[in-house]
């Protein structure tokens, strides 16, 4: 079977699981971790080589302060509680977004975990926290113009598409083959605006904390069954 070698996930319905069940808002992103190590379990044993996890987007600061406190509480306890199986399993953690507006606690946590489990990695898992594709476009062409100033021989006309994607946030690793929405809704909400040209699309209607292993085989063997042209004609 052909195994995308990065699978990116819009992890989106949490909400939607607790009001189904009565509970607060929190409990379904509490319910979500669970969906987020099955899929890097999954992924890791199909032989994926990156995972990348749409955790929190920049707009996502916008909701209230309570459910942002929790779901920056649960990344922290998330990393404590899967620094052995990260390690056991040979994933890589790594996060991607604006740093700038994470609190030094979990920047200190990230940047120790990443140390700690860099090393025998098969699979890096890239959680997107604080991300948003404009964002990321926006911030790599400011660090461009930074550098012409500095530089007013750097030749404009050399810059291509290869060379700009190094200065995005996901510098190093490779555009995703497949990128999954999960609750049935049908958008990027600026997910990966850049590096999702050429990417496969894959709705699923079950929330995601309702999304498993089996979710995640299916999703792979929907991917196999693509045609991907980039445009040409075959
Ligand atoms: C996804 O679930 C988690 C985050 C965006 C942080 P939601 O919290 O968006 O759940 P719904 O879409 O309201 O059901
Ligand atoms: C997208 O979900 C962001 C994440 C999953 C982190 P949202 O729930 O924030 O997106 P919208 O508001 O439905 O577009
Ligand atoms: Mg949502």
């Amino acid at each position: 079977m052909n195994i995308p070698s990065h699978v990116s996930i819009i992890m989106d319905g949490n909400g939607r699981w607790a009001r189904e069940r009565g509970l607060e808002r929190t409990a379904g992103h509490a319910h979500g971790v669970d969906s987020v190590r099955a899929c890097t379990e999954a992924a890791a044993r199909a032989g994926v080589k990156y995972l990348s996890l749409y955790a929190f987007s920049e707009e996502n600061w916008n909701r209230p302060k309570e459910e942002v406190d929790t779901l920056m509480s649960l990344m922290v306890k998330a990393m404590e509680n899967e620094v052995e199986t990260l390690k056991k399993n040979h994933v890589h953690f790594k996060v991607v977004g604006n740093r700038a507006r994470l609190s030094g606690l979990l920047n200190s946590m990230i940047d120790s975990l990443d140390e700690a489990t860099v090393r025998d990695a098969r699979m890096t898992l890239v959680v997107m926290l604080s991300y948003s594709g404009r964002w990321d476009v926006l911030q790599a062409a400011k660090r461009l113009a930074e550098e012409a100033r500095r530089n007013p021989s750097l030749d404009l006309e050399s810059i291509d598409t290869e060379s700009f994607s190094s200065y995005l946030a996901t510098d190093g690793i490779p555009d995703p083959d497949l990128i999954i929405r999960t609750s049935g809704e049908q958008r990027i909400s600026n997910f990966f605006l850049w590096q999702g040209a050429y990417s496969e699309l894959l709705f699923v209607d079950k929330l995601w904390p309702d999304f498993g292993q089996e979710d995640f085989a299916a999703a792979l063997e929907a991917y196999a069954k693509r045609d991907r042209r980039y445009g040409k004609v075959k």
